[in-house]
C-alpha cells in the first residue's frame, strides 16, 4: 500500500530538526507541482529548512526532486562543460570565458539568467546586441552547440520549474541565504542542463550574496558534495566581489568591455578571472592537463584572435548583428555622461559594490521585479578601482544616462561621496581568487 504523507507532518518534522526522507521530499515537491501543496505550506517548509538546515543526503534528495520537476537535457562527451556564477556586479566573464573555452575545443551550452536585484543578467546583456535571439528551441540550441561549440539561451520554463516557484517564495519569505536551498536551486538547474562537468564561480564580498568567505566555502563544499552524488565533476572557484568586476557596469557597456577583453585590451581583474575560469573549463573538458595548462591555452586564444572569432560566430548564428564587434556605435548608447570627480587626493580604499549595482538598477539598467523592462544603454564606467591613486578633481567614474530618470543622477552623485572611500594611505586591490577545489568522478 502506498504511504500517504501530509504537508503538516513534514513541515513539523523539519521544524523540530529531524531528517526528511527521500520519499517525503519527493512527495512534497511533486504535490507542490500538482497544486496540492499550497505555496504557504512550501514557504513554511522553506523557513524550517532555513532554520534547521539539511544534511548532504537531504540536500541531494531536494535537488533530485526539483531537477525532475521538469525536462532534462543530455549531451554526449566529456568535453561538454558548463559554468555558473553566483552573481555579482559587472560580472560579464561568461562572454569571455565561453568563447575562449569553445576556441580551445570545449563545448559550452549556456543557459543563462536575467538580472534581478543588484546583480546583472547574462541574457539582458547579450540582448543589447540587435537581433540576438536567446529564445531558441532546444533542438536549435543543440544544433548550434555542435556547429559552433557554444550556444546561449535564456532559462526555459521546462527546466526545473519547481525552482521557479520555490525561488519566488524564498525571495519574499527571507529564505534565500540558506546553503541547502541555494545548492538545490543551482544544482537542479545545472544538472537539468546536461553538461558533464561544471565550473562554479562562487562570489564572495560586499557585492555577493555570500558576503563572508566562510559561507562561500561552505556553499562550495555543498555544491561539490551534490555534484559527486550526481556523478558530475566540478571545480569550485571562490572569487572576489568586494568591488565591481572590470570597469564597466550596465548591459551594453559590459558587452563593449567583453569584446575589448577578447581583443586583449581588457582590464587585468576581468582578464585574469576569465582566463582562470576558462582554464578550469578547458582542463575539466579534457583539453588540458592542468588548470594552469588550460589558462595558457586560454591566453593563446585571446592572442591569436580565435576566441573573438567564436564570439562573432555566436552572435551571427543567433541572429545578432556581429558587426558590433568592430563598431561599438551599433550598440545602445546613453546620450548623457555625468562625471563624478574625486573630492580629494589619495588612494581608492573602497567602492561599494552592491550599491553600484543598485544605482544601475535605479538608472533603468536592471530590474527589481521580474517583469520590469530594462534600459540597455545606461550604466557606469569606472576610471578608478580599489588601490588606484587619485588626484583631487580627477574623474573617478562616469554615469551614462538619459535626461529623465526614475531616481535623479544628483542623488547617485551624493550617495557616491559615501560609497567611494579615498584614504591618504596606500591601499591594495583585493585578492581575486580565494580558493580552488575540484571533485572528479
Ligand atoms: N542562484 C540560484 O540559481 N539560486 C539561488 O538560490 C541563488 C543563486
Amino acid at each position: 500500500m502506498a504511504t500517504t504523507y501530509s504537508a503538516y507532518q513534514i513541515i513539523q518534522k523539519k521544524r523540530d530538526g529531524k531528517r526528511l526522507s527521500k520519499e517525503e521530499i519527493n512527495w512534497f515537491i511533486e504535490s507542490l507541482m500538482k497544486g496540492e501543496v499550497a505555496h504557504y505550506q512550501m514557504s513554511a517548509l522553506l523557513m524550517a529548512i532555513y532554520i534547521q538546515g539539511m544534511n548532504a543526503s537531504e540536500t541531494a534528495h531536494l535537488t533530485d526532486a526539483m531537477l525532475y520537476s521538469g525536462k532534462t537535457l543530455t549531451f554526449k562527451g566529456k568535453e561538454v562543460i558548463d559554468k555558473h556564477s553566483t552573481g555579482g556586479v559587472g560580472d560579464k566573464a561568461s562572454f569571455i570565458l565561453g568563447p575562449i573555452a569553445a576556441a580551445c575545443g570545449v563545448k559550452v551550452p549556456m543557459i543563462a539568467g536575467r538580472g534581478l536585484g543588484h546583480t546583472g543578467g547574462t541574457v539582458d546583456k547579450i540582448e543589447s546586441i540587435k537581433g540576438f535571439n536567446t529564445s531558441l528551441t532546444l533542438d536549435k540550441f543543440k544544433k548550434l552547440l555542435n556547429q559552433n561549440k557554444i550556444s546561449l539561451i535564456g532559462q526555459t520554463k521546462d527546466i526545473a520549474p519547481a525552482d521557479k516557484i520555490i525561488y519566488g517564495l524564498r525571495d519574499v519569505t527571507a529564505t534565500v541565504e540558506s546553503i541547502p536551498l541555494i545548492t538545490a536551486s543551482i544544482m537542479s538547474k545545472k544538472l537539468a542542463e546536461g553538461a558533464n562537468g561544471i565550473v562554479m564561480d562562487i562570489k564572495t564580498g560586499e557585492g555577493a550574496f555570500m558576503s563572508e568567505l566562510k559561507d562561500a566555502k561552505a556553499l562550495a563544499k555543498s555544491l561539490r558534495n551534490t555534484a559527486t552524488r550526481f556523478d558530475k565533476s566540478m571545480i569550485t572557484i571562490i572569487t572576489d566581489m568586494n568591488q565591481p568586476l572590470g570597469n564597466y557596469i550596465g548591459n551594453s557597456l559590459e558587452i563593449i568591455e567583453s569584446i575589448e577583453t577578447l581583443k586583449g585590451n581588457g582590464p587585468k581583474d576581468l582578464t585574469d578571472i576569465s582566463v582562470k575560469l576558462a582554464g578550469a573549463m578547458i582542463y575539466l573538458g579534457g583539453k588540458a592537463k592542468t588548470i594552469k595548462d588550460g589558462e595558457a591555452k586560454a591566453l593563446k586564444s585571446i592572442e591569436n584572435g580565435s576566441a573573438l572569432k567564436v564570439f562573432k560566430k555566436l552572435i551571427k548564428s543567433q541572429g545578432g548583428d556581429e558587426s558590433v564587434v568592430d563598431d561599438y556605435s551599433k550598440l545602445p548608447k546613453a546620450p548623457v555622461v555625468t562625471k563624478y570627480l574625486s573630492t580629494k587626493s589619495g588612494y581608492i580604499q573602497d567602492i561599494k559594490c552592491k550599491e553600484m549595482g543598485l544605482h544601475c538598477v535605479s538608472l533603468g539598467g536592471g530590474r527589481l521585479k521580474t517583469n520590469d523592462k530594462i534600459d540597455p544603454a545606461v550604466g557606469f564606467v569606472l576610471n578608478k578601482k580599489v588601490g588606484d591613486k587619485v588626484e583631487k578633481g580627477e574623474v573617478v567614474l562616469e554615469i551614462h544616462h538619459h535626461k529623465k530618470q526614475n531616481k535623479s543622477v544628483a542623488e547617485i552623485m551624493a550617495a557616491l561621496k559615501k560609497e567611494i572611500k579615498i584614504t591618504a594611505n596606500k591601499t591594495k586591490a583585493p585578492k581575486l581568487v580565494y580558493e580552488i577545489k575540484e571533485v572528479r568522478v
